[in-house]
Formats: C-alpha cells, structure tokens, sequence
C-alpha cells in the first residue's frame, strides 16, 4: 500500500512542472525609448510584441518575462550600468535590443563575462559581435548594405561620389566599405565628409556638398529624426535626388523617414535587408497583424526585433530550457528561418546574420510614396567579418 502511494506520488510530481520548468526565462531589453532615437525603440519593441502575441509567452515550458530599460540615446555608460544592473540584480538570462552600436559595445563586455547570450537587434557596425562570443545579429551590418550599393551604383554607371556619414561606428564601417568597393570597381570618391551624432548642423555640411556639385553622394545616417532634418537641409541648399543621385543605407528611407520626406525621398536609391511593401505572402502577414498591433507599419527595426525573439524562441526550445550561454549560442549557431524580410541565417562561424540585400529606389506609390526594389543579392555576409576569418 505504502509502496504505490509513494509510487503514485512519484507520478504526480512527474506530472506537475518541475521546479526547474516554472523558472521563468528573463529577458533584459535595453534600447532608447526616449531623446531622439524613441521612435526605434518602439519600431523594435513592436516587433518584439508581436512575436510574442503569436507565439504566446511560454517556451519550453518557461515563462518569458521582458525587462525593459531605457538607455535614453547613445550613452555606452548608461547602457553597461542597465546591463550590469539587469544581470546581477534582475536576474536576466538574455541581454537584447540595441539599437545603438556604443550601447551594443559596452554591453556586449557584460555579456563576455557574465556568459549571457545578446541579441543584437539593430546596432549595425561589424565588429560588435566580436566583442562578445555570446552575441549574435538579427538585424543588418552597414558594411553589407555599402558593399551592395558600391557595386550596384558602379554598374548602373556612377563614376565620381562623395561620402557623408555619422561619425561613429556605423557611419564609418559603411563609409570605409562603399569607399572601398567603390573604388575597387574603378570609381572616384571626390570627398569625404562626417558629421556629428549629436546635434548635427546639416544646413553647414549641406551647402559644402552643394559647393562641390557631385555626380552622387553616399550616405549613412543613423535612423530617428535625422534622415528627415539631413533631407529638408539639402534640399534648402538645393540640392535633391533629381539633381544628384543621392545613394544610402535604407535607414535614410524608413517608413517614418518616407512619410515625413514626402517628394523630397523622391529617387533615393538605397541598399537594405527590408521593406514593407515587399510582396511575398509571409511579409504581407505581417505587415497585417504589425498594423492591428501598432497601428502602424513595421519597419526594419520591427523586423530585427521579431526575428530576434524568433531565435530567443527557438534557440531555448532547442536547449529545452537551458539558459547558458554556452548552450544558447551553440544553438543559435547556424540557425535559419523564413523571415517577412526573405530567407536569413546565422553565419556559424561570426554569429551574425546572412541575408538578401535589396537595392530600392523611393517612387511615388497611391497616396504615398515606396522603397521600390529594383535589384537584390542574395545570401550576403558582413565583409568585414568575413575578411577577418581568412
Ligand atoms: C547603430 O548605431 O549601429 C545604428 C543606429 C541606427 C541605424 C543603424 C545603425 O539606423
């Protein structure tokens, strides 16, 4: 009798959830959702939330708990003390957002040494998931959307540009990068030019490109208010896409930045992984469900954000719960999956993101205006990581 009551016993302990089962599984998000760069914050965090509407907040039998925290803008002080902070008295298990690469950097330092998986949800410079063998990509490097364009702009018959980029991570990484196919291809750069992340004055920068008068100009700007300040500058100055083939990085053409731009986004060509008026069934879902959820369209920080909980997902179904980083990265290592965006995987040897890029150039579409894709290539791997594993 005492035998199968203990037997019993044993079985409905087996039935209920372990003790293990119920921990939850935290996730820390940092991203600005204040200052200049709020309206990325909410682009990521829209993703975020809609991943977790379909799919539900339990995997693998462990409730996903978010932890959001605001870094206010680029401030990589202020996001390693939320990184700490999150770790050591939030419990975190996972580390994600960023939508700034000095936010991504210093964190991804946190990362190194409290052994957390990150998932870098938008910050675009190369090096950052070297920082960190336990951070990986969802998003975009610039230096893939430079090489795309470079080569693009030179075939389609562009032989002089001039650069004019942020000042930091991105902005550099996708100067050198254009600079270099650019060139490489037989291409002059007349010029170069850089301005500040903070507080940028274009109406100056403006009027020197107008003094120059080139052929095209490359651009990189981080995404948040500046592409649609940059773009009013210019054209005070007089110059505009008609006049000047004006080429970028798809930050400068987001759905924010097209829809204050109006006729002035007319003829930007630009090299990026995502637009939402791409026509595949799996986009068109998407961009359904976002508009029910957010009452407005994704865009490519959306999407960085919804394939990053994608591969939070899948990577803990695949540990079945096991939340070190070790075995995290190891599962996210090489995964691949059908995104609104096309088919994209995690290179398993970098851990960053290998995906399509788009060349699209803003035409006027019904009322507004679309990021019309007129060339893409495929499977395409961050160059600079690329070039520093061989
Ligand atoms: C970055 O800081 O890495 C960054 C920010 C905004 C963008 C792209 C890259 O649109």
């Amino acid at each position: 009798m005492i035998q199968r009551i203990a037997i019993g016993l044993c079985l409905f302990m087996l039935a209920l959830p372990g003790a293990q089962a119920q921990q939850p599984i935290r996730i820390g998000i940092i991203m600005p959702y204040s200052g200049q760069f709020a309206d990325t914050g909410a682009q990521v965090d829209g993703g975020i939330k809609l991943y977790m509407k379909q799919m539900g907040d339990v995997v693998a039998g462990h409730k996903i708990e978010i932890i959001r925290r605001d870094v206010g803008g680029a401030a990589p002080d202020v996001a390693k003390r939320l990184a700490q902070e999150l770790v050591v008295r939030d419990k975190v298990d996972i580390l994600a957002g960023f939508v700034l690469t000095p936010n991504a950097l210093a964190a991804a330092d946190v990362s190194a040494e409290a052994k957390k998986l990150m998932v870098i949800m938008n910050a675009g410079t190369s090096i950052i998931t070297t920082r960190s063998p336990y951070s990986t990509r969802t998003s975009i490097t610039l230096p893939q959307a430079a090489e795309t364009l470079a080569q693009w702009a030179y075939a389609s018959g562009v032989r002089k540009s001039y650069t004019m980029v942020s000042d930091y991570g991105p902005g550099i990484d996708a100067d050198q990068m254009f600079q270099r196919r650019f060139k490489g291809a037989g291409g002059e750069i007349i010029g170069s030019v850089r301005f500040p992340v903070a507080n940028p004055d274009f109406a100056v920068f403006a009027q020197r490109a107008k003094d120059l008068n080139p052929e095209s100009i490359f651009l990189f700007m981080p995404a948040g208010t500046q592409p649609v300040a940059f773009a009013k500058a210019m054209n005070d100055a007089g110059l505009n896409p008609q006049k000047t083939r004006m080429l970028g990085t798809g930050d400068l053409t987001s759905e924010s930045a097209l829809k204050a731009l109006g006729d002035l986004s007319l003829g930007i060509v630009t090299a990026w992984n995502y637009d939402y008026q791409q026509t595949t069934p799996l986009n068109t879902a998407f961009v359904k469900a976002y508009n029910e959820l957010q009452g407005r369209n994704p865009d490519f920080l959306s999407v960085g954000g919804y394939d990053g909980m994608h591969l939070i997902y899948e990577a803990i179904k695949k540990t079945n719960g096991d939340t070190s980083g070790d075995a995290l990265i190891a599962a996210v290592k090489g995964m691949r999956w059908e995104s609104p965006r096309g088919p994209i995987y995690i290179d398993p040897e970098t851990r960053d993101i290998v995906q399509t890029i788009y060349i699209r150039r803003v035409e006027k579409s019904g009322s507004g205006h679309a990021n019309v894709t007129i060339d893409k290539i495929e499977a395409v791997k961050d160059p600079v990581l690329a070039a520093m594993k061989h």
